[in-house]
């Protein structure tokens, strides 16, 4: 079954094919990074009209790259939350007006569960059940996974995302937007023992995490150090990003040992961040639990993870057949197929 993946939710389009036995035949991505560049944020206007520009020459590209035609697909999966609504609407029209053409069903996913997922496009693929470090520029959840659509809540961010925290500390640095990535790469420069910022809630004794107050410490520091050199910056990135790396990876490591699981699956943007993943690996040798990656590339968005958890959800004969956005989606609130 080839099942055509859309996400169109905040500022990347992405477009994918993936085939339930051949697994993932193509995928294209067109990031509006440099668009919103200018604005120091994404402009929901802007990601709307460029999501109309991009998807079909995408779509186009990506039946092209799998040597496939629109008449192979069987099903089309759109992301129909959370996200920015004129944004979704972009991909569910386009899905819906394809799938009324084709004939063919459509299923609308959810982000979230397209990140979560996107992990069991790596290989190997990790088995159920699992903990999901689910780190994105939105949220910051931690979940244990027991099967497509079952996921528990074990914990999440009281107020900013990891992601977000990221964002906004790089801004107020001035490494422009996103900021995660750029910040990231400075953080490889700078000493991260000349300023000591703090690791909230790190001992709160739940799964609950907070990553405001790192971005005040941040802007505290800013102030403190302007006008900021080159070097000042790469530190203040380095303590920042440990002071988030430690207390992702203790929080990790707490929800593996209150669920009981050996598996830890790592999904989002953040996920992308080397020192975390170096973190993870560390700590999953020494203490005997395995982690899980998606591929570098399918970390931030993609069509890709939306073509799969459709595959996921068409199998349990899941499609919607509705056309609908949510952009606003309780992940808990979709039902589970396995
Ligand atoms: O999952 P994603 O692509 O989009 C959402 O669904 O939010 O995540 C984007 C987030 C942004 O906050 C971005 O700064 C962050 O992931 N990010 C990183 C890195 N790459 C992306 N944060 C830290 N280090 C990175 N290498
Ligand atoms: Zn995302």
């Amino acid at each position: 079954m080839l099942v055509l993946g859309i996400e169109s939710s905040c500022d990347e389009t992405g477009v994918a094919l993936y085939d339930t036995t051949a697994g993932l035949l193509a995928h294209q991505l067109h990031t509006q990074i440099a668009m919103h560049a200018e604005y120091g944020g994404v402009v929901p206007e802007l990601a709307s009209r460029d999501h109309i520009r991009r998807v079909l020459p995408l779509t186009q590209s990506c039946l092209a790259e799998a040597g496939r035609t629109l008449d192979d697909i069987d099903a089309i999966a759109y992301t129909a939350g959370p996200g920015l609504a004129g944004a979704l609407l972009v991909g569910a029209s386009v899905a819906n007006a394809l799938a009324f053409a084709l004939n063919k069903p459509t299923i609308a996913v959810h982000h979230l569960e397209g990140h979560l997922l996107s992990p069991l496009l790596a290989d190997p693929a990790p088995p159920f059940p699992f903990v999901a470090l689910l780190v994105s520029g939105g949220h910051t959840q931690l979940m244990a996974v027991h099967g497509v659509g079952r996921y528990e809540l074990l914990g999440e961010t009281v107020d900013d995302a990891a992601g977000e925290a990221f964002d906004k500390s790089a801004k107020l640095l001035g490494l422009g937007y996103p900021g995660g990535p750029a910040l990231s790469k400075l953080a490889d420069r700078g000493d991260a023992a000349r300023f000591k910022l703090p690791r909230p809630m790190l001992h709160s004794g739940d799964l609950e995490m907070s990553f405001s107050g790192l971005k005040t410490a941040v802007l505290n520091l800013v102030k403190a150090e302007s006008p900021l050199d080159e070097q000042t910056t790469a530190d203040i990135c380095a303590a920042f990003q440990e002071a988030i790396v430690e207390v992702l990876l203790k929080k990790s490591l707490a929800a593996l040992k209150q669920s009981g699981l050996k598996r830890l699956v790592i999904a989002g943007g953040v996920g992308a961040n080397r020192q975390l993943r170096a973190a993870l690996d560390d700590a999953a040798k020494k203490r005997r639990f395995e982690v899980f990656y998606p591929p570098l590339s399918l970390c931030t968005d993609n069509g890709a993870m939306i073509a799969f958890a459709g595959a996921q959800r068409l199998a349990f004969a899941q499609a919607a057949g509705s056309f609908s956005i949510q952009p606003r989606w309780d992940l808990s609130s979709l039902p589970a197929v396995q």
